[in-house]
């Protein structure tokens, strides 16, 4: 991959880029650490984009305080960050509604009890903390990230040297693909790498450890796109990722059953919902990669993707269309949903 330097920005130097120089002393590292860090092979590096600055906004919740942007921090001792030991929700605020708020709930729980996490505050309390960041920064359309971590603890792994988990609850705005790809459908590759067997760790379980993700995601950054279709260990097709997949054949939709490996998706499920709504028969399949590529219709979908179409997979067309009449559809149907003012919380 090729390595661009970071982009010119206006703000201080301090904050020149995510990973130049200033950013580093920024963050306390020597200018010789730098250096050193320069020196290393780069065959593994990846050209980096601008970020906004951090600035004040939004207000974050971050363990028991409302603070701003530039001052939510974590402890370096949070598991959270040395272990990737916690667990996360995305979640989308429509009409000032969280949308699914108790399906979201439900999984985090879940997702806790999987890790053996004790969630310091009540499902109560958590929504009330998703509201007041919503209130304090104004949100009517946005995105919630809620992340709990395992706590300050110690320089091991184990788990009982961190007696108090960390919460954080951030509510901003996200736009996970461009505008376009809305409308043109997106590429995405199969990556070689598979998902992590559920034996390992269940995908159900929605946990701060993405690499296995992030690295098919820089697979297909190699390949020029945004998104890669994640097989498992047998060669079927689990998701992406970060979004369920659904093909259509015929006029019927398939997407991947939980057993393939796949994290539970609430806006999958609100999909299978909205086809039995519309008549629409909806299957549940394990999806060779052959066939998906096959398919009349490929759409993804996800909190913060919503629904998108999959226009080309590999070097393959999908259907020889931008979106497909049953893509459009349940699109239509979803926005028809989350602008109405029945904004499902449930
Ligand atoms: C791996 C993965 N699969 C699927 C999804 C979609 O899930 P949801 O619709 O609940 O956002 C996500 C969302 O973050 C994800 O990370």
């Amino acid at each position: 991959m090729k390595t661009k330097s970071a982009p010119k920005s206006t703000s201080k130097p301090a904050r020149k880029s995510a990973n130049g120089k200033a950013a580093h002393r920024a963050n306390g590292m020597s200018a010789t650490a730098t250096a050193k860090r320069k020196s290393a092979p780069s065959h593994a590096s990846i050209a980096y984009d601008a970020v906004p600055p951090m600035g004040e906004k939004p207000t974050i919740y971050v363990n028991g305080k409302m603070v701003p942007k530039n001052q939510a921090m974590v402890s370096v001792y949070d598991h959270g960050l040395l272990y990737g030991d916690g667990i996360f929700e995305g979640i989308r605020v429509y009409g000032g509604k969280i949308f699914k708020c108790g399906q979201h709930m439900e999984r985090l729980w879940r997702s806790a009890e999987a890790l053996r996490l004790r969630i310091p505050v009540s499902r109560e309390e958590m929504v009330q903390i998703m509201r007041e960041c919503i209130d304090a920064n104004g949100i009517v359309e946005g995105y919630i990230r809620l992340v709990v971590t395992r706590g300050y603890g110690t320089l091991g792994l184990d788990p009982r040297k961190c007696p108090v988990p960390g919460i954080i609850c951030i509510a901003d705005q996200i736009q996970l693909y461009p505008k376009e790809l809305y409308e043109t459908g997106m590429k995405v590759i199969i990556a070689k790498r598979p998902r992590t067997p559920i034996e390992c760790l269940d995908p159900r379980v929605k946990s701060l450890n993405y690499l296995n993700n992030i690295l098919a995601k820089v697979e297909a950054i190699d390949a020029g796109c945004l998104e890669a279709v994640m097989l498992n260990a047998e060669g079927y097709v689990c998701e992406c990722t970060g979004d369920n997949i659904f093909m259509v054949q015929n006029g019927a939709v398939f997407t991947p059953p939980t057993e393939a490996g796949i994290l539970e998706g609430v806006t999958r499920r609100f999909v299978m919902d909205l086809c039995a709504e519309l008549g629409i028969p909806c299957n549940l399949k394990n999806i060779k990669p052959e066939e998906l590529k096959a398919a009349d219709e490929v759409f993804l979908t996800g909190s913060a993707a919503e629904i998108i179409s999959v226009a080309q997979i590999d070097d393959i067309k999908i259907g020889g269309r931008t979106e497909g009449p049953v893509t459009r559809r349940l699109r239509e149907a979803f926005r028809k949903v989350v602008t109405s003012h029945h904004v499902p919380e449930d």
